[in-house]
């Protein structure tokens, strides 16, 4: 039956069924500004397979894509590699309507994806090193905990080594090609590292260490086939090269100044604090909070070797917006900064120590003590924010 929409193809036995979301702006708190893909997969052998779903609305458009190759009540398998919903929402509706004969997913997967929809049908478990035959073709699962949730798994189909690698190596990033080498490599630079700062940077260590076990797996990857952003069909060791070196957080001479105001001093200070930066040889990007989101000052600070947060104090607190960012900084874990606070203050001026407690439990090595400024800067305590950043740009790495 005519739908409007078709497949793609990916290799002789495997189609791309799922959906691009060119509207989605926020993807739990983060500013997704290019939007997303929710990648699907259809693998045809005897037994025909689908790896993951879409995000429920999106689940028609993945059905009419599976029902331009084949009918889709020939489904036999559906395999789920991680529960969060972008990937799971339409699967109670796709197992209704698709009954396929089995549900695979990680131990952990059985147990989150009962939890989230209550289904009450078995669902097998699967391991790493276990294998499926599904027909003419062998599929293998690769557990990759806590990549992103504890539930994530890898699936990969011998036959053409296509890695079905879920939220690894992906990125938020709808367009109208499918594959990565049809994209400005910069682009896919920018997406992909805002992606990792966003959602794995927390992780690294874990990515570190499944990116050394990966080779043992003996798996011979020759396409890289993420649920978010474009299919990495040629030069696949690229993505996970960057994967690598974003994981090691090696710091550079780059400082992030975050900061909002009230009525322009702590801008002011920031701005010599920029100055300082500059002429002490780092490179200052400065991002107030009015103009940035807290999610590209997290990609900001991905490669950076310093943090310095600027707020005022009002009612003796964090500004609120910079208040946020902290907790979304934090909760993503950045290593290797060393870092400072400052910020203008009318009468208590809690701001400064409340930030600098902040730094030290994130462990930024604190390069003085925060510097607070009563009301408006003058000539003199702007040359203070200047000594600052020439203060903070002696502690950062020097090139090799
Ligand atoms: Fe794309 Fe963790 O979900």
């Amino acid at each position: 039956m005519p739908s409007g929409f078709r497949a793609v193809e990916i290799t002789d036995r495997v189609f791309w069924v799922g959906a691009v979301d060119f509207g989605l702006r926020n993807f739990h708190g983060y500013l997704t500004s290019r939007g997303t893909t929710y990648n699907a997969f259809l693998v045809l052998a005897d037994k025909p397979t689908l790896i993951d779903t879409v995000k429920a609305p999106f689940g028609e458009e993945m059905m009419a894509r599976i029902a331009s190759v084949i009918e889709p009540s020939k489904i036999e398998h559906i395999v789920s590699n991680h529960s969060e919903m972008d990937h799971s929402g339409f699967l109670p509706e796709a197992i209704a309507r698709l009954k396929p004969s089995k549900l695979f997913a990680s131990a952990q997967g059985c147990d989150a994806l009962e939890r989230h929809f209550h289904f009450g049908r078995p669902i097998e478990a699967v391991k790493t090193g276990d294998s499926l035959d599904i027909g003419g073709a062998t599929l293998k699962f690769v557990e990759s905990r806590m990549l992103h949730w504890p539930d994530s798994m890898l699936t990969y189909l011998a036959e053409g080594g296509v890695l079905f690698s879920n939220d690894a190596f992906g990125m938020h990033l709808a367009s109208s090609e499918r594959f990565a080498d049809e994209l400005p490599r910069d682009l896919l630079r920018a997406e992909a590292a805002k992606y990792y700062a966003n959602i794995l940077l927390p992780l690294s260590p874990i990515l570190t260490a499944f990116l050394g076990k990966l080779p043992g797996f003996g798996l011979d990857i020759r396409t890289i086939a993420p649920d978010h952003g474009p299919i990495w069909r040629e030069d696949a060791g690229w993505i996970v090269e960057r994967y690598a070196e974003w994981a090691a957080q090696k710091p550079t001479r780059k400082a992030v100044v975050v900061y909002d105001t009230m009525w322009g001093s702590t801008a002011k200070m920031a701005r010599a604090i920029g100055d300082g930066l500059a002429a002490g040889g780092a490179t200052a990007i400065l991002m107030p909070l009015d103009a940035a989101h807290r999610s590209d000052v997290a990609t900001e600070l991905l490669g950076a070797g310093a943090l310095l947060v600027g707020s005022p104090t009002m009612n003796n607190q964090i500004f609120p917006t910079v208040a946020d960012t902290m907790t979304y900084l934090e909760g993503l874990r950045p290593k290797n900064l060393v870092g400072a606070s400052f910020g203008s203050f009318g009468w208590s001026g809690e701001a400064t120590a409340h930030l600098d407690e902040r730094l030290a439990r994130m462990k930024i090595e604190l390069v003085a003590e925060g510097l607070k400024v009563k009301y408006v800067p003058d000539g003199e305590q702007l040359e203070a924010c200047r000594n600052l950043g020439l203060a903070v740009a002696e502690k950062l790495p020097h090139a090799e």
